[in-house]
C-alpha cells in the first residue's frame, strides 16, 4: 500500500483503511504502549540509531491513534486551551493522520531529561535543524512545517513526522512542499529507460507506486518488445503529453529476414515465410528509405478507424482499410549485417512505425522482413543517456525535470501586472515579444504556468498547465 495518503481537515480517513493496516505494538521510553505501521517503525529505528550516532536522542511520544483516542485528545485540549488553540494544534477524529499509523510525535532527550511539552520542544530549534534535513533519508517528512500553516491548517509542529517513503520524502524536502502540495500540485517530466518485457502502462504503474502519485502519463508508447526512452509526465505535466510526443525520435532496430508476422515483429504469428537466397545490399536499401512517404499504419496499433481501434478489428477478424500517414525518415544507417539479419539506426518524424518501415523495406526487395528488436535511443530532447531505469528510480537516483527544463526550445517569460491578469485568464495577446512559435508564461511566485502559441500576429493560449492564482 502506498504511504502517500493524504489525511487532513478536508480528507477524512476511510473506515476501510483500518482493515488493511499492519500495526506493530511496542512500548515507548515511559513504558506506554505505542502502535505504528510496521515499515514506519522500522524506518524510525534506523533514524533513531543514526541520530544517536550524531549525539541526538529521540523517542516516540505517540504513534497510531484510534478515532476514540483522537476524540479524547481533542476534548482535553478544548477543555484546557479553548477552541482557537485546539483547532491549530489538534485534528478532529477521522481527520488526524495519527489514524494512518504513519505519523510519529517525537520527544527529545537533552541532558538526561525528556522534553515532552510543546513549548519546550518548540524552543529546541537548533536540534530540529539537525534532525529535519536527514528525515528524508529514512522516508519521513515534517508534516506541519513553518510558513505553510495556511496549507496544512496547523501550526508548526517540529515533532510530528510522517512516513511517506524515501522517494516521496526526498522530493517533498527538495522542493519545500507540504504533503498537500505534493499530492495536488506537483508536476514534471521523468525520462525512463524502459526494459523489454514491460508495457508502457506497466512502467507508469510502477513509477506511480514509487512516487505515490496517481496522475502519471506516458508519451509515445513502447511495445513490450521495445526498450529505451519512455517519457513520463507527472501531475499537471500530463497536459504536455501531445506536445512531447510530437518530437522526432531515434531508434536502433534489429531485423530478421525470411518471415513476416501478423504484428510485424517477432512476437507475432508467422504469416509468410521464404528463405533468403540472394545477397541483399542493405546499405543501399536503407539509403533509399531516407525520404518522406505514406506509411500504412500497422493493424496491431491503437490508431482508430471509425471510432474503433485497429487492433480490435484484428482481434475480431474484421476487415478494415488501414490508413496511411505521411512520415519522414530523416536519416538511416546500417549498424551490422548478416545474411538473414541486420541492424540499423534511424531518426524519424513523429508517428513513424519502425515495424512498418521494416516491412516496407522487405517489400522493396521482395523479401520478408520482421522486426526482432527495438531500442528508442532518443525522443525529442531526451537521449537515452538521460533516462533512468526503474532500479535507479526505486533507489532514489533520478531527477524530475520541470516543464521549462523539459521544453528547452520554448522561451520562458515571467509576467506581472496587466499581462499576468490576461495570461491567467487565457486572453489573446499581441505579439509584442516577437515570439516565433511557442512561449511559456509564468509568474514570479510559480503560481502560474501557461503555454501560448503564435498564430499570425497574435499569441493564443495553447495549454493552461497550472493556475494557482486567485
Ligand atoms: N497534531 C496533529 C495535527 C493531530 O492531532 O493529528
Ligand atoms: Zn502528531
Amino acid at each position: 500500500m502506498s504511504k502517500v495518503i493524504l489525511v487532513n481537515k478536508e480528507n477524512k480517513i476511510k473506515e476501510s483503511y483500518f482493515h488493511h493496516l499492519d500495526l506493530i505494538t511496542t512500548t515507548n521510553y515511559l513504558g506506554k504502549e505505542i502502535k505504528l505501521e510496521k515499515e514506519t517503525y522500522d524506518a524510525f529505528l534506523r533514524l533513531q540509531k543514526f541520530l544517536l550516532e550524531q549525539g541526538i536522542e529521540i523517542e516516540i511520544e505517540d504513534g497510531f491513534r484510534s478515532v476514540l483516542e483522537q476524540q479524547k485528545i481533542e476534548e482535553e485540549f478544548l477543555n484546557q486551551y479553548g477552541e482557537e488553540y485546539t483547532k491549530k494544534m489538534v485534528a478532529s477524529p477521522y481527520t488526524s493522520e495519527h489514524h494512518t499509523g504513519l505519523a510519529i510525535d517525537l520527544v527529545l532527550k537533552k541532558e538526561k531529561e525528556y522534553m515532552v511539552e510543546n513549548k519546550d520542544l518548540l524552543s529546541q530549534e537548533e536540534i530540529w535543524k539537525k534532525i529535519h534535513p536527514v528525515l528524508k533519508d529514512y522516508g519521513f517528512i515534517v508534516r506541519y512545517p513553518k510558513k505553510k500553516e495556511q496549507i496544512t491548517g496547523y501550526s508548526y509542529e517540529p515533532w510530528h513526522i510522517r512516513y511517506v517513503g524515501v522517494v516521496p520524502a526526498t522530493i517533498i524536502f527538495d522542493y519545500h512542499l507540504t504533503l498537500e502540495e505534493y499530492v495536488t500540485d506537483f508536476g514534471g517530466v521523468l525520462v525512463v529507460n524502459k526494459d523489454t518485457g514491460m508495457t508502457s502502462r506497466d512502467v507508469v504503474n510502477k513509477v506511480s507506486k514509487i512516487l505515490g502519485i496517481k496522475k502519471i502519463g506516458h508519451t509515445g508508447t513502447l511495445d513490450p518488445l521495445a526498450s529505451g526512452v519512455l517519457v513520463l509526465t507527472i501531475g499537471y505535466a500530463t497536459k504536455l503529453g501531445k506536445l512531447l510526443t510530437s518530437y522526432e525520435k531515434e531508434y536502433e532496430a534489429g531485423v530478421e529476414v525470411g518471415y513476416l508476422t501478423d504484428t510485424l515483429d517477432k512476437t507475432g504469428k508467422i504469416v509468410k515465410e521464404k528463405k533468403v537466397e540472394k545477397r541483399i545490399d542493405y546499405r543501399t536499401l536503407l539509403k533509399s528509405y531516407e525520404k518522406t512517404y505514406f506509411q500504412e499504419v500497422p493493424i496491431y496499433s491503437a490508431v482508430k478507424v471509425n471510432g474503433k481501434k485497429l487492433y480490435e478489428y484484428a482481434r475480431n477478424h474484421e476487415s478494415v482499410v488501414l490508413p496511411k500517414k505521411e512520415v519522414t525518415i530523416k536519416s538511416i544507417s546500417l549498424l551490422e549485417e548478416r545474411n538473414d539479419s541486420f541492424q540499423f539506426r534511424c531518426f524519424v518524424s513523429k508517428g513513424t512505425y519502425i515495424r512498418s518501415l521494416i516491412r516496407d523495406m522487405g517489400d522493396s526487395c521482395s523479401e520478408y522482413f520482421t522486426m526482432s528488436s527495438l531500442i528508442r535511443t532518443k525522443q525529442g530532447n531526451f537521449p537515452i543517456s538521460m533516462a533512468y531505469s526503474l532500479k535507479d528510480i526505486e533507489n532514489n537516483h533520478f531527477d524530475i525535470l520541470s516543464v521549462e527544463e523539459a521544453l528547452p526550445n520554448i522561451p520562458v517569460v515571467i509576467v506581472d501586472g496587466d499581462i499576468l491578469k490576461k495570461v491567467r485568464n487565457g486572453v489573446k495577446l499581441e505579439n509584442n515579444l516577437k515570439i516565433e512559435d511557442k512561449v511559456i508564461f509564468k509568474d514570479k511566485n510559480n503560481q502560474l504556468l501557461v503555454i501560448y502559441q503564435k498564430e499570425k500576429n497574435i499569441l493564443k493560449i495553447e495549454k493552461m498547465l497550472y493556475n494557482k492564482c486567485n
